[in-house]
């Protein structure tokens, strides 16, 4: 089986290596250059558990390639993945020219009949013109080798995406045509056969619509208990407490209710304002998600705002240190992370700032230039004056306090993820701020 992956990103590198591990030739293609050489050489460009070890086993047995070359990437193939990224036009609606480029392409290229994959997030529709852009350039060509066009959107999460991958929860196949059914039943049989959960069959649209409405529910369910979380404070409730009364119920369940200082990453902002874009254009106003995205813009600010109300407006000069980076444990992506919005605050507020981060400090350093970068998680608090906890790592779960304290001048920790005991931290003799308790 002969698999082209268009995009080397988080979701298609793993999407390519995992189907290279199944036994699949891959050829990954991309547009960065840049990209595809540190590949080709051996240099992984993203941090995801699992991944480099198993793109090395795979390059080095032969079954998985990197090109930047379309032409390459297209011939002799069984199926091609769509799997880049998209951004928003300039009237924040997506702009889909790159997706619909490929499907050119796609039709002036393949050699064999083929199946096109859409795995990016695309707004309802885009899979119907994807299969009119494919069969206008055919008939341009006047070849009538068999094509197929599917909606299979992808839903990895950063951090766990291998494993993920390898044994969904499900996966959806949307399509109109037998043959695209039969086609994806060979592709996933492998997959199929240990694991059990649902294959969900439908049409392209309806494919398009189950991952926005996914991923919209679970950043709802986020807004909705930093929300409440916030108002945990102002009555004197506890929001750990709540969280559980709350995710006990099994009509509820446990995940996605922990509070926070707010989502990043691109999936959870990206979609709902897709999808709020794509309710406007339909005429169909989607008022829980733009509270959804206000709430979470807001929540984004809540540590700085925590840190003006201990030391007051001015917090010039003022060392601030903040552990984590990364939107999620387990990734170096820092898209859209609440980091970023607090790094810019304290940058205007004038603080020195250290960070430390075990895998995301290199686009820090990028982009904040007067940032410090600690050598370990110890070296940042020297000499801070709060300590801000943006992503739950798990090696800040249980630190050397008193090596902690021993460094900062002050001993003020901001909890933006809720992982301390605010007693065992008030008994060593820290001030403890968290969210909703
Ligand atoms: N990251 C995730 O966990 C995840 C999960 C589910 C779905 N998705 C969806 O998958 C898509 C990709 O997300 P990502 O996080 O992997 O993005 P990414 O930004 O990490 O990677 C996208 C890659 O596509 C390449 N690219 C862009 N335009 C191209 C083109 N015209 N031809 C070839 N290559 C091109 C870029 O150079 C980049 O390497 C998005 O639609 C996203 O919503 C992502």
């Amino acid at each position: 089986m002969n698999i082209s992956i268009v995009g080397t990103g988080y979701m298609g590198l793993v999407t390519g290596t995992c189907f290279a591990d199944l036994g699949a030739n891959v050829i990954c293609v991309d547009t960065d250059r840049q990209k595809v050489n540190r590949l080709i050489f051996g240099s992984i460009p993203i941090y995801e558990p699992g991944l480099e070890k198993a793109i090395t086993t795979n390059v080095n047995e032969g079954r998985l390639r990197f090109v930047s070359d379309f032409a390459k990437g297209f011939a002799d193939v069984d199926y091609v993945f769509c799997a880049i990224d998209t951004t928003p036009d300039k009237d924040g609606s997506t702009d889909l020219a790159p997706i619909y480029d490929i499907a050119r392409v796609f039709g002036q290229s393949i050699n064999q009949p083929c199946t096109f994959v859409l795995k990016s997030t695309v707004p309802v529709g885009t899979a119907q013109q994807v299969i009119e852009i494919i069969g206008q350039e055919m008939a341009d060509r006047k070849c009538d080798l068999h094509f197929d066009v599917v909606s299979n959107p992808d839903f990895i999460t950063e951090g766990n995406a291998i494993k993920d991958f390898m044994k969904p929860d499900r996966i959806v196949i949307g399509t109109e045509a037998e043959s695209a059914v039969e086609a994806m039943r060979r592709l996933y049989h492998t997959i199929l056969r240990h694991n059990e959960y649902h294959v969900i069959y439908t049409d392209t649209r309806t494919a398009e619509m189950i991952k926005y409405a996914a991923t919209s529910m679970l950043a709802t369910r986020v807004s909705f208990m930093n929300e409440i979380a916030n108002l945990c404070e102002l009555v004197g409730a506890d929001i750990n407490t709540v969280r559980h009364g709350v995710g006990t119920d099994s009509r509820i369940g446990p995940k996605y209710i922990f509070p926070g200082c707010g989502y990043g990453g691109t999936l959870f902002p990206q979609d709902i304002k897709d999808l709020i874009k794509i309710g406007q254009s339909n005429g169909c106003e989607m008022k829980v998600l733009e509270a959804v995205d206000n709430v979470n813009v807001r929540q984004k600010h809540i540590l700085f705002e925590k840190l003006k109300q201990h030391f007051g407006d001015n917090l010039k000069d003022k060392t601030v240190t903040l552990w984590g980076l990364s939107f999620k444990p387990e990734t170096d992506d820092m898209r859209e992370a609440p980091s970023i919005v607090t790094l810019n605050q304290l940058t205007e507020a004038g603080c020195n700032i250290r960070v430390y981060d075990p895998v995301a400090m290199n686009a820090t350093k990028l982009r904040w230039d007067q940032v410090y970068c600690g050598i370990d998680m110890y070296d940042a608090v020297k000499g801070a004056d709060a300590l801000l906890i943006l992503t739950e790592w798990r090696q800040f779960r249980i630190p050397a306090w008193d090596r902690v304290k021993s460094l900062m001048r002050t001993p003020l920790v901001i909890d933006g993820r809720n992982i301390y005991d605010p007693a065992e931290l008030e008994q060593m003799g820290f001030t403890y701020r968290c969210i909703g308790r």
